[in-house]
């Protein structure tokens, strides 16, 4: 069977390209989803695309991906700040997953260092932009392997 991983983007992410473009650059989502397809396709693997602004929609996504999908590239928006349950999701799916930011959340407003989502994660990547899904997609296949 072919890997496949899950990317879910959280609230406010379909607003990418017009949201504060000095901080998430003008990247739009669609541009975003298009890039980790190529990206599949160049690694071999499957790709699933999501986005929802609802915290527990992000949470039946993770349900629905165990035995889906390998693993999860992760960018929970504001969720990452705030979400003990999507923090349990992760732990109780079992799924490999990679927390995500377009920002360098570190070098931002002090609320943003706080990651529930990092407890949980096997790492995370942050600062890179849209650039940071094609990184996140070969690190979590370099950590799940092409068999998952
Ligand atoms: C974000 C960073 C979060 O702090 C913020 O709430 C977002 C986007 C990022 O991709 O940089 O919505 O996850």
């Amino acid at each position: 069977m072919t890997t496949s991983l899950l990317i879910l983007n959280g609230p406010n992410l379909n607003l990418l390209g017009t949201r504060q473009p000095e901080v998430y650059g003008t990247t739009t989502l669609p541009m975003i989803e298009k890039l980790c397809i190529d990206h599949a396709k160049a690694l071999g693997i499957e790709v699933a695309f999501q986005q929802s602004n609802h915290e527990g929609a992000l949470i039946d996504a993770m349900h629905a991906a165990r035995g889906v999908h390998a693993g999860v590239v992760l960018n929970a928006g504001a969720y990452t700040h705030t979400s003990i349950a999507l923090m349990d999701a992760i732990y109780s799916t079992e799924l490999p997953t990679i927390e995500l930011h377009l920002s360098n959340v570190h070098a931002r407003e002090d609320f943003r260092h706080e990651s529930y989502i990092a407890k949980a994660a096997i790492g995370i990547i942050c600062g890179f932009g849209a650039a940071g899904y094609p990184l996140a997609m070969s690190a979590l296949l370099d950590y799940v392997g092409t068999d998952g």
